[in-house]
């Protein structure tokens, strides 16, 4: 009758009565004991199992305890009656137990990856959009500004005193992007929260209502679509050439509240955005009303020339909200980005922030105030400028050599990964799965268009080695074909 239920382990190192109570309160939880069901007596037990009959007894006593089984003088135990539950019912309540996320959950459970990459579920691989080297990264002075941090920092920064940012950290970052990018920035503006999709997130759901409209570049960053999407948002198309955002032509059937864009290396292109269409983003928001989300994700390592001035500093500052991250120039797993916010909406928005939990690190933001100060940031930013800028051109190189007129792609302005179109033959999705089994993990740029459609792949180049670009640019050629 507990054939399959009750195998004891001796060397497991839990008392016996506990074993065959925990065995038996299992198999009556997942139904393989029915109520009502009889269990052996405790003597024909311990003869069954080997065991003392005060095992038997200990299990059963804790059992009948907490009703799981019924124990009469006389009779043979049996599992307690479940309130009278026939098969059908049971099976119901199993099935509601099961927990389940909700309608709104499903729509932040959402995995928009999976249109670009073949196997969202795989995090890693060689050729990686959106990775930045991990052989620059400056080990050594991090680590000093680190063990600085963590002996120095003291008093109400290390509680939650300072949710919205390490002040240290704010105070340098407004000077910095104030000369460096020409934004306006009071520190009080500046939020750091972990990520810049945290920011998206947050800020789409503290701007906007469920079904208002949301212009996003097409194609575009994939994670302001998931939080647009999460928010309940009417995603519209803001199309994309070579000039960058086009906002021209761009007519919704209501006003945008937000409108995001890459205007110093656009997602994925890598174009920039020129100024006649940067001031006309600027006034056709403010007609419409909209916030602007500036990700000016890289714009730190263009190969030549300056980055273009943000676009926040070209408005009245109003218009836009910049969002700037270290997960490119110092390493994701920092985690650590920040938002420049118009002052009217920094205290809420500060609020919502504690409300969900999004605060920095206060280690890693003092250690990176430091950095900033020391002069580190600057000198790591010049070396990998060069570095991923050799990268990019070998891996252009590289591709025009393996694929000839199989591929179209340009030498990239900067950043960490370039677009590159495929022939109208050639699956791009069909191209990812096969690097995947090599294990390269591209993305299909098909998957980053709305109505826009495309064909071609995103290729990492800033964290390949010479061999990485070869062995990818051969699997390539075997994936495509030289046609
Ligand atoms: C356009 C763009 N913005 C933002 C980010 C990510 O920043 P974070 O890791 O801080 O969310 C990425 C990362 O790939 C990106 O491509």
């Amino acid at each position: 009758m507990l054939a399959g239920i009750l195998d004891l382990d001796r060397d497991a190192g839990l008392p016996l009565p506990e074993q065959i109570y925990r065995k038996i309160r299992a198999a009556v939880g997942d139904r393989r004991l029915a109520a009502d069901a009889p269990l052996p007596s405790s003597r024909e037990l311990s003869r069954q199992l080997g065991v003392s009959r005060n095992t038997v007894n200990a299990a059963y006593e804790l059992l009948a305890a907490e009703g799981i089984i019924a124990v009469r003088p006389g009779a043979r135990p049996r599992v307690a009656e479940l309130g009278g539950l026939d098969g059908a019912k049971r099976e119901l309540e199993e099935k509601t137990r099961a927990p389940q996320v909700s309608r709104r959950g499903e729509g932040l459970c959402r995995d928009v990856r999976t249109d670009a990459y073949a196997d969202p579920l795989r995090r890693q691989g060689r050729l990686q959009p959106g990775a930045p080297a991990e052989d620059c990264f400056p080990r050594d002075d991090w680590a000093r500004a680190l063990r600085r941090a963590a002996r120095h920092v003291s008093g109400g920064a290390l509680l939650y005193e300072d949710y919205a940012g390490y002040p240290p950290l704010r105070r340098s970052l407004a000077e910095y992007l104030t000369r460096e990018r020409g934004v306006r920035a009071k520190p009080e503006q500046i939020l750091i929260l972990p990520t810049t999709q945290g920011c998206l997130h947050l800020l789409a759901q503290v701007l906007s209502e469920p079904g208002d409209c949301a212009w996003l570049e097409d194609p575009g960053y994939l994670g302001a679509r998931a939080a647009f999407a999460s928010a309940g948002l009417n995603i519209e198309p803001l199309p994309v050439d070579v000039d960058g955002a086009d906002a021209s032509g761009v007519e919704s059937r209501e006003p945008p509240k937000l409108i995001y864009v890459t205007p110093s290396h656009q997602y994925p292109f890598g174009c920039r955005m020129s100024l006649d269409r940067r001031l006309q983003l600027i006034d056709r928001a403010r007609e419409a009303g909209a916030l602007i989300l500036e990700d000016d994700y890289d714009s730190e390592f263009l190969f030549s020339g300056r980055p273009i001035a943000a676009l926040q500093g070209l408005g009245s500052g109003d218009e836009v909200i910049y969002l700037g991250t270290f997960a490119k120039s110092m390493l994701p797993g920092l985690r650590i980005a920040y938002m420049i916010v118009p002052e009217s909406l920094a205290g809420p928005i500060a609020i919502a922030q504690r409300n969900a939990g999004l605060l920095g690190n206060v280690h890693t933001q003092a250690a990176l105030a430091d950095f900033i100060e020391s002069g580190h940031y600057r000198a790591h930013l010049k070396r990998i400028r060069e570095t991923y800028e050799a990268r990019g051109r070998m891996m252009v190189e590289r591709l025009r050599d393996g694929l000839g007129n199989r591929i179209s792609v340009d030498f990239p302005i900067g950043g960490i990964q370039l677009a590159a179109r495929l022939p109208p033959d050639v699956d791009d999705r069909a191209v990812v799965k096969r690097m995947v089994t090599k294990g390269f993990m591209l993305a299909a740029l098909s998957g980053y268009g709305l109505k826009a459609r495309l064909n071609g792949l995103v290729i990492g180049f800033a964290d390949a080695s010479e061999a990485d670009i070869d062995a990818g640019v051969k699997a390539l050629v075997e994936a495509i074909g030289t046609g």
